[in-house]
């Protein structure tokens, strides 16, 4: 099933009440139609969406660090506690480093959650996968809330990713992202070999989200 990840990023229109709202929608996108999505909110919006709809809360970002005196770090034992089920690594707004990377990833897998780590090219597409996320998701970050979809500008990105990720670890999945917004983007990018989108500007800035959402999925 085509897998749709939304990150609400920062924006205002999906911070608060409005990320709730928000999720309510990608919940009865999930179920009219047949994609699985993810949305992906601010930590403090996680525990709240997390309560009001049964599609995955994943976070935007998590550190490998445990219990104890790590003053302003995410946990993943927090995160699962707020009902999250997975977390974004290493977005192009968040980076870490090689080390940090697997420490967050490690961290997550000991206690069921599920990762998606992000790159930026197809060498560190193949970085990733040999630390065996659930998921890599590549994306160029000059296309990111552009509005040019990753999938039609830059195509050998994508598909240099899912060959690079094949190769070393078959059973992660690949995702693209960066200026992902209308049916055919989706498309392209499911025709390139990764296994869904992820993306957030394209339908967070929408005038109407749900519509831009239906766009997505019944262009597809
Ligand atoms: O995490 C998704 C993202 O970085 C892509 O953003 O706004 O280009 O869909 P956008």
């Amino acid at each position: 099933m085509t897998l749709i990840v939304l990150n609400f990023k920062t924006y205002r229109e999906s911070t608060g009440e409005e990320a709730l709202r928000l999720a309510k929608i990608c919940e009865d996108i999930s179920k009219d139609y047949s994609v699985q999505m993810v949305v992906v909110p601010q930590v403090a919006d996680i525990h709240a969406i997390s309560m009001a709809v049964k599609i995955p809360v994943y976070a935007q970002h998590v550190d490998g660090v445990g219990y104890g005196g790590f003053t302003g770090h995410v946990t993943a034992a927090s995160l699962k506690a707020a009902g999250a089920s997975g977390s974004l690594i290493n977005h192009s707004e968040r980076r870490l480093k090689l080390a940090e990377i697997e420490a967050s990833i490690l961290a997550c897998r000991s206690l069921g959650l599920k990762t998606i780590v992000c790159t930026n090219n197809v060498a560190t597409s193949r970085a990733a996968a040999a630390l065996q996320p659930d998921f890599v998701a590549v994306e160029p970050p000059e296309l990111i809330g552009s509005g040019i979809p990753v999938s039609k500008a830059d195509p050998e990105v994508v598909r240099g990713s899912v060959a690079a990720v094949k190769d070393i670890a078959p059973g992660v999945g690949v995702l693209c992202g960066a200026g992902i917004t209308h049916g055919e983007d989706l498309r392209a990018a499911l025709e390139l070999g990764s296994e869904g989108v992820l993306l957030a500007s394209g339908i967070i800035k929408a005038k109407n989200q749900r519509k831009a959402l239906e766009d997505l999925v019944t262009g597809a």
